[in-house]
């Protein structure tokens, strides 16, 4: 992947209450779940998202809410300097921010 000064803006729902927003540095062919592995490996250890194992929209088991939709995080690959607000699913219950029961 090559790299530029471009962002993409994560919003990410925490706790299942309030909002917490990141600014990632935008690589040609990323996704959500390479998003979230950058702001935990660089900018916020606390977050919690799914540890999934296709990453190739199979398995399921990255299903959440993207800008109101729900979409596989590992499928939705992002464009530069746009904001993605992230969330759970339904009505589970929230373990920890993407993290449901
Ligand atoms: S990681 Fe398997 S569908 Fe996303």
């Amino acid at each position: 992947m090559k790299s530029n000064n471009k962002n993409v803006n994560i919003k990410l729902r925490r706790h299942g209450q309030t909002y917490d927003e990141f600014e990632v540095p935008f690589e040609e062919g990323m996704n959500i779940l390479s998003a979230l592995q950058y702001i935990y490996e660089n900018l916020d250890r606390t977050i919690a998202y799914p540890v999934c194992l296709c990453r190739m929209g199979k398995c399921g088991a990255c299903i959440m809410q993207v800008n109101g939709k729900s979409q596989l995080g590992c499928a939705v690959r992002l464009a530069a300097d746009k904001l993605y607000v992230i969330e759970t699913i339904g009505n589970k219950e929230v373990i920890k921010d993407l993290i449901t029961k």
